[in-house]
């Protein structure tokens, strides 16, 4: 069982959907997850429910989307794998420094004390700003792996990342193999 986990990065849940159907094609149960604010919040990018819906359907599973349900995903559930797809800079910010007051960075939490992989498919508008430094403590963490990201668009977001979704799953092929995908930096 995977786990896949969503983050409020609400511009890129369309891509995060496409990797989702694929993982789903290869075969694999996925455990869905959601943060709390993408399991209750519209944008102009869809509602929370049209989402939730969509998630469910691909998975054919409950989402988890509190503290209390992501708990126990760790030595007594444990997941082959976690995918936080999309990870915002809030949730990688606190993964960093050991911040667990969500769904999905219990999850992770939960998820680390097994030493099995964690693959981060970041999109943030200050990975390379604020978020940089946490970027960096997260590269040299065990069993944590990023999905080869670029800048989107340096004329007009100079600090974004963004990763390339469709590297998703050859990260986690080689996330599965104790390897970081190669390049980080596409
Ligand atoms: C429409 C919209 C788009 C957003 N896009 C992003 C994004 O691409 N990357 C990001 O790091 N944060 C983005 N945010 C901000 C996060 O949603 C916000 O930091 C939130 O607290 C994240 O919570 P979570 O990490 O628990 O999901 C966006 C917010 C909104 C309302």
């Amino acid at each position: 069982m995977i786990g896949f986990a969503m983050c409020g990065s609400y511009c890129t849940h369309a891509l995060a959907l496409q990797q989702l159907i694929s993982l789903r094609e290869r075969g694999l149960e996925i455990q869905p997850m959601m943060s709390e604010n993408v399991y209750a919040t519209d944008t102009q990018f869809g509602s929370a429910e049209e989402l939730r819906r969509k998630v469910r359907e691909i998975c054919d599973r409950e989402i988890i989307h509190t503290v209390v349900g992501a708990e126990p995903l760790g030595p007594r559930t444990p997941l082959d794998a976690l995918l936080l797809c999309p990870c915002t800079g809030n949730t990688l910010a606190k993964m960093a420094l050991g911040i667990t007051d969500t769904a999905v960075t219990m999850a992770a939490k939960a998820h680390l004390r097994s030493d099995r992989p964690l693959v981060i498919c970041l999109a943030s508008n200050d990975a390379l700003s604020a978020n940089l430094k946490n970027i960096g403590l997260l590269l040299s963490r065990k069993c944590v792996y990023f999905v080869p990201m670029r800048q989107d668009d340096p004329e007009k977001k100079p600090h974004s990342l963004v990763a390339d979704f469709s590297l998703l799953i050859p990260t986690l092929d080689s996330a599965m193999q104790g390897k970081q995908y190669q390049k980080i930096f596409v």
